[in-house]
């Protein structure tokens, strides 16, 4: 089969940065609770004139520089997204910020914070099937803006953020997606979501004086609502099964694996799903203190930040798992 690799990375963050003595002020809570539940000590919020698009474009910009990339070679771009700045999509105003010149195809992908490992997948899918070569894939969500900011139960876990990775039609004998693991279970979803408000009608007569069902009022979404219990087990169920069974599939088991690279969620989930596949702890990429819960942008982010640090060297193996709202959740193993 055709190989694909990623040859790039880039994260872009917001500039405000909110602790949790800030949320302190407008919540009844305490840094020591949110950091003894979560690990979240800081979380950034897009403020003033940042947008969700300017921190994908960044993102983006930085991917491609590190690959030293011409935006114009790109023939695919994913946009993995829950808030997109605008609800017919973004990626293709992202393509326009990028300034390619040959219009490669842009469209979103909606997959919560499970959505940087869907994409990845479909860059795959598309560059082993589809005849591309150079995709990006962007992480990218803004949820402090479906935050209820008066809900201590939700406000204190999201913050605003984009990754992005460059990916890559290569030989089979470079490949660096070696296996996939991916699931949705809609049964669950009533546990982490934000439906649309009920489409009421407005109270309009008909020239018969009868109420008219039509036309029907501008719709709105609702903050996000959440059973943290709830998304807590099935996290630790469902994660370490589908790392698992990646893992096999590549013909690898974690002693084998150089990074664990989770959905930065809540520090407890990270800790049980990493004792349950037998990581030690200095495997495990870990950033949630300063960023809280970024959705979809929080695997590119964490993986940025590992790359540029030096701790993900060529050649390292990295067992990534997304899982979230949906209930979506999945699995890919890298190698860098
Ligand atoms: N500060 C202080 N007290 C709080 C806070 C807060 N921020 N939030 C809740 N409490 C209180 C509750 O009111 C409750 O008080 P009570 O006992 O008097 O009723 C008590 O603390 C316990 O509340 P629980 O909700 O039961 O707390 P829990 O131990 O479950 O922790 C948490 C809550 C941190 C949200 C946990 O359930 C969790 O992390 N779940 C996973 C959530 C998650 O990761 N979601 C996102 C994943 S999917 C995605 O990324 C979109």
């Amino acid at each position: 089969r055709k190989g694909c690799k990623l040859v790039g990375c880039g994260s872009a963050v917001p500039s405000l940065s909110v602790s949790n003595d800030d949320l302190s002020k407008i919540v009844d809570t305490s840094d020591e609770w949110i950091s003894v539940r979560t690990g979240i000590r800081n979380r950034r919020v897009i403020s003033g004139t940042e947008s969700l698009k300017k921190l994908a474009v960044e993102a983006a910009q930085k991917a491609l520089e590190m690959a030293d990339f011409d935006p114009n070679d790109l023939d695919l771009i994913l946009m993995c997204t829950s808030t997109p700045d605008d609800i017919f999509g973004s990626a293709p105003q992202i393509q326009r910020e990028l300034g390619c010149r040959n219009s490669p195809l842009a469209y979103d992908i909606t997959a919560a914070c499970s959505g940087f490992v869907l994409g990845l997948i479909s860059a795959a899918s598309h560059i082993r099937g589809g005849g591309f070569r150079n995709v990006l894939v962007i992480g990218a969500d803004g949820l402090s803006r479906f935050v209820d900011w008066t809900d201590r139960g939700t406000c204190i876990l999201f913050g605003d953020a984009a990754g992005a990775v460059l990916v890559q039609a290569c030989d089979a004998e470079e490949d660096g997606l070696l296996s996939f693991d991916l699931h949705s279970d809609g049964e669950g979803g009533r546990h982490l979501g934000a439906p649309i408000n009920d489409n009421e009608t407005d109270e309009l007569l008909g020239s018969n004086g009868s109420a008219l069902d039509f036309p029907p009022k501008k719709s709105s979404y609702s903050c996000i609502q959440m059973n943290g219990k709830e998304v807590f087990r099935f996290a630790v169920r469902c994660v370490p099964q589908s790392i698992e069974s990646a893992l096999e599939k590549a013909g690898l088991v974690s002693g084998n694996v150089d990074w664990l690279l989770l959905h930065q969620a809540n520090q407890r989930i990270i800790d049980a799903v990493a004792t349950r596949l037998d990581f030690p702890q200095e495997k495990v990429i870990s950033n949630l203190a300063n960023y809280g819960n970024t959705s979809a942008a929080s695997i590119p982010l964490a993986l940025d930040e590992a790359v540029r640090s030096g701790k993900v060297k060529p050649g390292h193996t990295i067992a990534a798992a997304g899982f979230g709202a949906g209930l979506t959740w999945g699995s890919a193993i890298i190698r860098w």
